[in-house]
């Protein structure tokens, strides 16, 4: 039997829990080994629970535990969960998280930690929720070189860009509504703001490049500034507007952000809606593959954790790879990227952008007042030199 404890009783934790138990009979039999739920560490108590048992409040109780060979943290923050996976690693016991945060701060140290002490730091739950991407990367896509990943890696975001193109509702409004039926954090910052998807997507870089991508590098622009008169100009050219975590190995280098795009109907990530999240991998000899789900919630996320757990317990005592070392990798420099750009102006501008785009394509759309259009192909660099020039009231980045 392997005994396993779960850091954290809260929506993932309790989920891991649920998860274990419903589906004994299948988890025990893939894992090789029974599963059993010995410790769940809160600082809560829980009665009524029927493993209110379980709890215990001192984490030494199961890291002083010889019998205890796999951690589930589900704590989320950075502390206390670094200090809590660094002494169970070094313990020897193998540690499964969804804790995006600390594993975009520490991940090659915790993987590095792990392999001396033969056990395994996994994290498939951290990115995408309950979408297997992080095991295709690390297993399936080995025979390819990665050069590009787009995502869309947050649902909240997804879920707020969806409903105000179909409500035709601007952002704060629909954010209270979130709010409201609980779809949205109290305090929505970390994922409106770009935040969340930022740290998934510096994860994907690193096992792309198998070197380390710290997220405050990467460029990161939220969805705050997206209005409801976006989304007629988006509908009137066939797009939507989509928040995309990116990541490209070029020629040219390295290069990753997360920004909303415009996206055309024939994008694979345009069909994506609502709390769902997608994640397309564009490897040298495969192509394009995609992987779409529940990126969050207690059950898809925490069946991601559980997936991690099976895997550890194949493997006790054994180190399973992950490509990911600390050797940082230089970004390229972003103002070097080039694409279009969907470009708003005050109507009585429209010479002056003509004369600092030259020739671009006008957006018609039923919106008064405005002068709006598609520029043609140039750097970050030069659009915001000639965006000055032309004093424009927004622009949209567009995605091939
Ligand atoms: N806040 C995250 C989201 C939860 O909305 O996608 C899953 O990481």
């Amino acid at each position: 039997m392997i005994q396993v404890a779960v850091l954290g009783y809260g929506t993932v934790g309790s989920g891991v829990v649920e998860v274990i138990e419903k589906n004994k009979e299948e988890i025990n039999k893939k894992s090789g080994e029974e599963l059993n739920i010995k410790y769940i560490l809160d600082l809560r108590d829980f009665p009524g629970d029927p493993y209110e048992d379980k709890v215990v409040h001192d984490v030494n109780r199961i890291l002083d535990d010889p019998q205890v060979q796999i951690v589930c943290e589900t704590m989320g923050g950075l502390r206390p969960a670094y200090d809590f996976t660094k002494r169970a690693l070094l313990a020897g016991k193998s540690v499964c998280t969804s804790n995006k945060e600390l594993v975009a701060a520490h991940g090659p140290e915790l993987i590095r930690i792990a392999h001396e002490n033969k056990c395994n730091y996994l994290f498939e739950a951290s990115v995408g929720g309950g979408i297997p991407i992080i095991r295709p990367l690390n297993y399936s896509l080995t025979a390819e070189k990665i050069d590009a990943i787009t995502g869309i890696l947050n649902g909240t975001t997804n879920y707020i860009l969806s409903k105000m193109e179909k409500e035709g509702a601007d952002f704060a409004d629909v954010l209270a509504k979130a709010q409201e039926k609980g779809y949205a954090e109290k305090n929505p910052e970390a994922d409106v703001e770009g935040h969340d998807a930022c740290r998934k997507i510096a994860i994907l870089s690193c096992l792309m490049s198998g070197k380390n991508v710290r997220a405050e590098n990467i460029y990161t622009e939220g969805i705050t500034g997206i209005t409801a008169t976006d989304f007629i100009y988006a509908r009137a050219m066939g797009k939507t507007i989509k928040l995309l975590g990116k990541s490209v190995n070029g020629e040219d280098g390295f290069y990753a952000m997360v920004a909303p795009f415009l996206i055309s109907r024939e994008h694979p990530l345009y069909m994506v809606n609502g709390v769902f999240n997608a994640v397309c991998v564009h490897g040298n000899m495969l192509g394009d593959s995609m992987y779409y789900g529940r990126g969050a919630g207690k059950l898809p996320t925490a069946s991601a954790v559980v997936s991690d757990v099976v895997d550890c317990a194949r493997h006790i005592g054994k180190v399973i790879m992950c490509f990911w070392d600390d050797q940082e990798v230089a970004l390229a420099d972003m103002e070097r990227m080039r694409r279009r750009f969907f470009v708003r102006v005050d109507a009585k501008r429209e010479r002056e952008a003509i004369a600092a785009f030259g020739s671009v394509s006008v957006v018609e759309a039923d919106v008064s007042g405005e002068f709006a259009f598609v520029t043609n192909e140039m750097s970050e660099k030069e659009f915001n030199e000639k965006a000055e020039a032309a004093g424009i009231i927004s622009r949209i980045r567009i995605e091939e």
